[in-house]
């Protein structure tokens, strides 16, 4: 939860999702139903599709909310003692040349710093709209843009999973300086995702537009460059080049071309891109990939065989795009 209160109206905001009606407090606007104040008990409950066992496993194997919402130890591993309570940072250049700071939040059901209070609708909307429990808009270094097209039954079921992280007191610091992408970045404008180029009529087809639904939500988002800061440039989806760093100071890194063209990934069969979804490694070299890329065991490694398979089926028959080839390390 963010420490800002705020008692303007962003109806540019607002407008958009008819629900919602302008706040002066912190407190739910979901009307009747939403007395924040009486903590967890008043919390609307509206994620009724979907399971606990489905959430888990879109956050901690596939959308890895874990990557930027748990901590790093000292030893630089997931501090699990904090998991999902916040925080990794995350710098950027706004518009006007200021280094900003957005911190990635509590998700835990601790009152008041994670999502104790909120109602299930104002989970939903921050994760598909961009837009927090006190309407401010989030930065699209958060995936909503791309989450914005999870089926209902998903979202859901990430929300019934978020609701049984036990509460997490961990405090994490407000950005800095104050932000509010207003408006938030458009949502992903599903028909522009490119299909597989397989005819309806091969027996791979089915697995292929399963994979396109995964990749879209796991994958688009650090696999696309943008065309303006937050919309990505969906005529090089999957076409890398995309810069990316968790860790101030860190060198940035630049994402691969994960399209079957000659500046991608022409070279690699269905089975080359499991087995470097799996073992976190480069197909030749054996080469580690940068820690930008969520691979490894606890991550990437414990995606269902059938959803990695379903992931590699599509991006292998994606219509080729050139564009690199890009190093993640300069
Ligand atoms: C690439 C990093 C990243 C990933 C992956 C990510 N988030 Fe976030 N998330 C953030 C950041 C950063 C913010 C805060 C943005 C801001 O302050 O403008 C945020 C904000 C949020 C918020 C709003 C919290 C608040 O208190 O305002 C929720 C809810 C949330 N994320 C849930 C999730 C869930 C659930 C997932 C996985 C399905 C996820 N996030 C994946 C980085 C990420
Ligand atoms: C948080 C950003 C991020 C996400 C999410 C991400 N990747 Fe990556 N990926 C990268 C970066 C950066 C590299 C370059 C790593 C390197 O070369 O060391 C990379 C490399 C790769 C490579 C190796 C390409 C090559 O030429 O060696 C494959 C394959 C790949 N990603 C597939 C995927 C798939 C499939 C998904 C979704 C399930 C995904 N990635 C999600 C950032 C990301």
């Amino acid at each position: 939860m963010t420490t800002i209160l705020r008692s303007v109206c962003l109806a540019t905001v607002v407008s958009i999702f008819a629900a919602s009606a302008c706040s002066s407090s912190s407190s739910s606007p979901s009307g009747a139903n939403g007395d924040a104040g009486a903590g967890e008990a008043g919390a609307v409950r509206t994620a009724t599709t979907g399971t606990v066992e489905r959430g888990e496993y879109l956050v901690d194997h596939v959308l890895v909310c874990g990557v930027c919402h748990t901590p790093n130890g000292a030893d630089g591993k997931p501090d699990l003692t904090k998991y999902l309570a916040g925080s990794r940072s995350y710098d950027f250049t706004d518009k006007d040349g200021t280094i900003v700071t957005v911190n990635a939040e509590n998700l835990t059901s601790h009152n008041p710093e994670g999502l104790a209070t909120w109602t299930d609708e104002q989970i939903r909307t921050a994760l598909t709209a961009g837009i927090d429990d006190e309407h401010i808009a989030l930065y699209p270094i958060m995936p909503y843009p791309e989450y914005s097209l999870l089926t209902r039954a998903d979202v859901d079921s990430i929300i019934q999973y978020l609701r049984t992280i036990p509460p997490n007191d961990n405090v994490v610091p407000s950005d800095y300086p104050y932000f509010d992408q207003n408006p938030p970045a458009p949502p992903v404008d599903g028909s522009k995702i490119p299909h597989t180029t397989l005819p309806t009529t091969d027996p791979g087809y089915a697995a292929a537009e399963r994979g396109r639904y995964l990749a879209t939500a796991a994958c688009l988002n650090c696999h696309t460059e943008q065309l303006s800061a937050d919309v990505p440039d969906l005529a090089k989806a999957f076409a890398g080049g995309k810069k990316y760093t968790f860790v101030r100071g860190a060198p940035v890194n630049t994402s691969a071309n994960i399209t079957p063209d000659a500046t991608g990934l022409a070279t690699w069969s269905i089975d080359d891109i499991v087995a470097a979804l799996k073992t976190n490694t480069e197909k030749g070299t054996g080469r580690a990939f940068c820690n930008t890329h969520p691979g490894g065991p606890e991550l990437y490694g414990k995606m269902a065989d059938s959803d990695m398979r379903d992931i590699a089926t599509y991006i292998h028959t994606l219509p080729p795009v050139a564009n690199g080839p890009f190093k993640c390390l300069p």
